[in-house]
């Protein structure tokens, strides 16, 4: 493993490359990456390197944003299979029916989802931010897609806005069950619970602590408790297990893995940086009008 790491440092330097990595990836994708974190923080390092070359190790709609962010530099995503099944709920055809049925009330987009969507919607938002992006409308109703269940937890949260959801979903987060939950709880009473805001509502009611991938780190981090329960992929609790050792963290249930997060091996890494593959582009007409609803959100986030 180690003379891998130190080719791909090598080509990362000789080609002015840096490497982007989500908290679910392989954990051993970290030792060569230059940022790991969530959608947010990734999307904010895209938006700043000086890098030319962006490889990116997470999932497609990821590897676009940052496109779209960087429309002359190159962005790599070391296996094209890395799709979201959530994005891939919704295509624009899609966008536009769900906006008829509600005209006139400002649309939010997840960042899962495809850049199509995006040039149709007002502002994006991540895990991280959603609540203050749909806040920072100031609308009385909003719609929100494709994510219902990140949608309805940002509603609970807020006392006069109606948050209009499409039935999009993450099938890994889904199959967290509140029976899971309970049955933890029991098993750990002391453990504190947290969750990541894709999953079910009445999985997130049941949490101590609900936020994106890296609140969900920096909460465990922060906290005085020695013991969690994590419902989330389990990537986050991988990393939790790496940099806490002194505390203990179960993930909820052995298959909470999203498959799509963990295609991308050092192998792939290697083999991007050395042959420049595989190049993500996107039209520029579609480029410019999804950068719009991204450059919003990166402004209300500063
Ligand atoms: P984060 O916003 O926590 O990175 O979540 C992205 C994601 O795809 C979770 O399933
Ligand atoms: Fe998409 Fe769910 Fe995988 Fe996140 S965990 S990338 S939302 S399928």
């Amino acid at each position: 493993m180690n003379a891998i790491i130190t080719e791909i440092n090598k080509l990362k330097k000789e080609k002015n490359a840096v490497i982007l990595a989500h908290c679910y990836q392989n954990i051993e994708i970290d030792e060569v990456a230059d940022y790991v974190g969530d959608s947010l923080y990734l999307s904010q390092m895209a938006a700043k390197t000086d890098a030319e070359i962006i490889v990116f190790a997470g999932v497609y709609f990821m590897a676009q944003t940052a496109k779209i962010l960087n429309p002359k530099k190159k962005v790599l995503l070391p296996r094209l299979e890395s799709g979201c099944l959530m994005a891939d709920m919704i295509n624009l055809k899609q966008l536009r029916e769900f906006k008829l049925k509600y005209p006139g009330i400002p649309t939010v987009c997840y960042i899962n989802s495809t850049a199509e969507v995006k040039t149709e919607c007002d502002i994006c938002c991540t895990s991280s931010n959603a609540l203050k992006i749909v806040k920072s409308l100031n609308a009385p109703k909003v719609l929100f897609l494709p994510d219902t269940y990140l949608g309805k937890w940002v509603e609970s949260q807020l006392e006069t806005t109606e948050v209009i959801t499409y039935p999009g979903y993450c099938p890994t987060h889904l199959r967290i069950k509140p029976q899971d939950i309970s049955d933890a709880k029991k098993k750990y009473p002391e453990a504190k619970v947290l969750a990541h805001p894709e999953c079910h509502k009445e999985v997130a009611i049941l949490a101590d602590y609900v936020g994106s991938t890296t609140g969900i780190i920096k909460y465990a981090a922060e906290s005085p408790a020695k013991q969690f329960i994590i419902a989330t992929e389990k990537g986050v609790v991988d990393r939790l297990k790496r940099d806490y050792p002194q505390k203990e963290f179960i993930l909820i249930k052995d298959n909470i893995i999203c498959p799509n997060m963990k295609w991308h091996t050092l192998d792939d890494i290697y083999n991007a940086l050395k042959n420049e593959q595989h190049e993500i582009n996107v039209a520029g007409d579609v480029a410019q009008k999804a950068l719009r609803c991204i450059d919003r959100m990166l402004e209300v986030s500063k």
